[in-house]
């Protein structure tokens, strides 16, 4: 093997090192808007435990609203748990293809905050189940057992896009990862300030206020890489992105708005369970969003997404369900999901 061989006493200086080697040894900066933002996740940096827990007292509640507080949060963990491995994917990747070293940073605090907001997730539903694990769980209540069900079908859904994503990170480029990762955090941001602004809870108001703050970071970083990348973009690869931003729209949907029965394998009970559970969640003072509330935030975030393709020439698909026209997209399916939050 080449690499048992000895070359040192044969030559001065080695041999090239092949390339796209894993370390690059430089730190060049070029986008030099990222180190404002980077500058910003560093001040901004937050410990979910030190929120004022103690203030957070689940005893005042029913078991009906804990445990519909605790699906929504076990919903937002089919997403959220998914983005620290899903970031850190990403984050490899900038060292692979020898980005610049403040890029790397970037995303190396994206992984860190993705991090936090899971970890946020889990103390959340601990605290409101006085259980570790929703799946686990043993509901107390006829809604909970509904809700555990959906939980259950949520689980298996998110489950299948993994692998989808492995193959998915090494064949696109970082351009097209930025249009689903977009599409994230521009519906994060939203949905985590209105939460932040309508809840009565001292501990959900902070929480939200810090990832919707986080959120709002993470799509200027996204925003800044396509600014840099999307005018030489290839026109094969916004062809890809056309069709990404759909199957983010059917992904992200579940969670934003409500899930689209004829992507989400989910039965038929999936929904009406859902909105009696958001029912109890909003009479314990926890600001999930009417159905219309979700839907304009949803078409908002789209047009917004729009407005940013549309600048560098990249076709929008068609998103019917609220209103939107465009482009044609049909043949969406698994292994085109990039999913993130
Ligand atoms: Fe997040
Ligand atoms: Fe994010």
């Amino acid at each position: 093997m080449a690499f048992k061989e000895k070359l040192a006493g044969t030559m001065e200086f080695p041999p090239e090192t092949p390339q796209p080697n894993v370390y690059p040894l430089s730190w060049v900066n070029t986008t030099t808007k990222l180190q404002e933002v980077w500058e910003a996740s560093q001040r901004e940096y937050w410990d979910p435990e030190k929120l004022p827990w103690d203030t957070f007292n689940v005893e005042k509640f029913t078991w009906e609203q804990r445990e519909s507080m605790a699906y929504w949060w076990t919903l937002l963990s089919v997403f959220d748990a998914s983005a620290p491995p899903v970031f850190a994917s990403a984050f490899i990747k900038t060292y692979e293809m020898h980005e610049e070293d403040v890029v790397r940073r970037c995303f190396f605090s994206v992984t860190r905050d993705e991090a936090n907001h899971e970890q946020m997730c889990g103390l959340a539903i601990t605290k409101l189940l006085e259980h570790p694990d929703p799946i686990t769980y043993e509901p107390k209540t006829e809604i909970g057992r509904k809700l555990q069900k959906n939980a259950k079908w949520l689980y298996f859904n998110g489950g299948r896009y993994w692998d989808g994503f492995k193959t998915a990170v090494p064949k696109y480029s970082l351009g097209v990862l930025f249009s689903s990762f977009l599409m994230g955090e521009m519906a994060a941001a939203t949905i985590f300030h209105q939460m932040s602004a309508g809840c009565s809870e001292l501990v959900f108001k902070e929480g939200f206020a810090k990832i919707g703050k986080d959120e709002g970071r993470h799509m200027a970083i996204v925003l800044t890489l396509m600014e840099r990348d999307y005018p030489t973009l290839p026109e094969e690869e916004k062809e890809i992105i056309t069709k990404q931003i759909r199957a983010g729209y059917l992904f992200l949907s579940a969670v934003l708005y409500e899930p689209p029965a004829d992507f989400w394998d989910i039965p038929d009970d999936f929904i009406a369970n859902q909105r009696e559970g958001e029912i109890h969640a909003r009479e314990a003072g926890f600001a999930i969003p009417e159905l219309e509330v979700k839907k304009e935030n949803w078409k908002k975030a789209m047009l917004n997404v729009k407005a940013v393709l549309d600048k560098y020439d990249t076709p929008f698909p068609a998103i019917p369900e609220v209103g939107i026209t465009g482009k044609e997209v049909t043949d969406v399916d698994l292994d085109d999901i990039i999913p993130v939050f």
